[in-house]
């Protein structure tokens, strides 16, 4: 057996009289008058390939293994198939069984399961139509994102996982440690991280910026693409512990050129899914969002609106409606917030600009007005904030008044510092969550379902 096989995906284009082998999975198997019917799925695709067996053409303990979930390989001949669902069939005359499947005992029987209860048995939902479709769909893009920046010239970056500085100064951070939590060595100022791993405190990433930054002041235009963690206790349908993020970050760009970036970055992404993963899409737009289809044709036609915080904070305040959190001028934007700016007032997706310097990370450039910063959030209907960016403090005392005030160790980012301090640049980058991406152009409602493992608050499991 060599890993050089046909796909399942490729069979419906061979022409009928075909000899092959057909390997996968049984996702259902029926019986008719002399005659067995199963149908197989390998992943390469979301339709299945109808396997024939004629009465008598299998032993009958082969033919009793051949059930829902169970692994097998059929030999036969592909024929033009009598029914309307599909060109072909396969005529399978040998089946060998690699792993029989009890059907008292596998738990992906059940039509219509929910999601929620496919989430505990992630280790076999991805064999189901939905998770097929998410997890082909969630390769196409990342896929397409790497396309898209090579295609420029930008240079991958691989930031580290572990690190001591906490870049978006927001303190959510997982504590890395090798200390024996049972018996944490103190000295009169706390715990003595001198005896720890690194021999100060670290934590788990939640952002490659920082680092990329320094490669785009060596390289110009660089991308990361990467895990990142945040530990805040958000048990929403939209924030998971666990994400990736693709970060770009370019010299000699200001906020206007990054929101050039990050529109045509997506438009980009999104035609190529469009062009690659037409049968997926269509059963997204057919089972889990009627607008999936409609919407992804209209982002890629359409700009996108920009406006500033300012802006924004007016159109709610005029929009009548009554929210849940407040609505006054230097209050962060909360998702039902963002939802009534693209949902409802604008109807596509919108850049948000020069939010309060309050709300946002310390690195990024501070306006004229001395009251906001060059930050764009870029929302998308149906997910909120689907990117987050900014032109960067590239003036050293700036930057490091802005240390200062938000209270962060200049000592720690002395190396950030330095850069303003040799050879700084204007540049600007952003972040694009890839799970909330998918969750845009699949339709589907709930973050947990479209990483294939989640890592959530209470939730670790897998
Ligand atoms: O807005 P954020 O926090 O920005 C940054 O991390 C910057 N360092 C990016 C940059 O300028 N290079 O996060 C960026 C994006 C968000 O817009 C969202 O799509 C996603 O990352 N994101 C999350 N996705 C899932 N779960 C979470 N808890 C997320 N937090 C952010
Ligand atoms: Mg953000």
């Amino acid at each position: 057996m060599d890993y050089r096989r046909t796909y399942l995906r490729d069979l419906f284009n061979a022409p009928p009289g075909t000899q092959t082998s057909a390997f996968g999975w049984v996702k259902t198997r029926r019986d008719s008058k002399g005659v067995h019917f199963a149908q197989l799925a390998d992943g390469s695709t979301f339709v299945d390939l109808q396997v024939v067996i004629e009465s008598g053409a299998l032993p009958e303990d082969v033919l009793r293994q051949i059930t829902t979930g169970a692994c097998v390989r059929f030999d036969g001949t592909i024929v033009e198939s009598p029914a309307a669902r599909q060109a072909v069939e396969l005529k399978a005359t040998v089946c060998e069984v690699f792993g029989p499947a009890d059907p008292a005992e596998y738990p992906m029987q059940k039509k219509g399961a929910s999601f929620e209860f496919l989430r505990e048995i992630a280790h076999f939902r991805t064999r189901g139509n939905t998770f097929g479709g998410v997890f082909r769909i969630r390769n196409a893009l990342s896929y397409a994102i790497h396309k898209f920046f090579q295609e420029r010239g930008f240079i991958w970056v691989h930031t580290p996982i572990i690190t001591a500085s906490d870049a978006e100064g927001a303190g959510a951070m997982f504590g890395v440690t090798t200390l024996d939590l049972m018996n944490v060595p103190h000295s009169e100022s706390g715990i003595d991280y001198s005896f720890d791993f690194f021999g100060k405190p670290t934590f788990l990433t939640v952002s490659g910026q920082l680092e990329a930054e320094i490669f785009a002041l060596s390289f110009t235009n660089c991308y990361t693409f990467g895990p990142t963690f945040r530990a805040e206790n958000s048990n929403t349908p939209r924030h998971l512990a666990e994400f990736w993020m693709i970060e770009p970050e370019m010299a000699f760009c200001d906020i206007v050129g990054n929101m050039n970036l990050a529109e045509e970055c997506l438009k980009y992404v999104i035609q190529y899914v469009l062009d690659n993963c037409k049968v997926d899409l269509e059963f997204f737009n057919q089972r889990i969002e009627p607008t999936v289809l409609e919407t992804l044709d209209h982002v890629v036609a359409s700009g996108f609106e920009r406006i500033t915080y300012t802006d924004a904070i007016k159109y709610l305040d005029e929009s009548g409606e009554t929210f849940e959190f407040p609505v006054f001028w230097g209050a962060d934007l909360q998702s039902e917030h963002e939802r009534y700016l693209t949902d409802r007032k604008i109807g596509r997706p919108v850049i948000v600009t020069d939010y309060p310097k309050e709300i946002k990370a310390f690195y990024m450039r501070l306006n004229d007005d001395e009251k906001t910063v060059r930050a764009m959030d870029v929302l998308a209907p149906r997910i909120g904030e689907i990117i987050g960016g900014s032109q960067r403090e590239e003036r050293y005392d700036v930057l490091l008044q802005k240390i200062r005030d938000s209270h962060l160790s200049e000592d720690a980012y002395w190396w950030y510092l330095d850069l303003r301090k040799h050879g700084s640049a204007p540049h600007a980058g952003f972040g694009l969550g890839l799970e909330r991406l998918v969750m845009y152009v699949t339709g589907m409602k709930n973050i947990r379902d479209v990483i294939p493992f989640h890592r959530t608050p209470g939730s670790a499991d897998f």
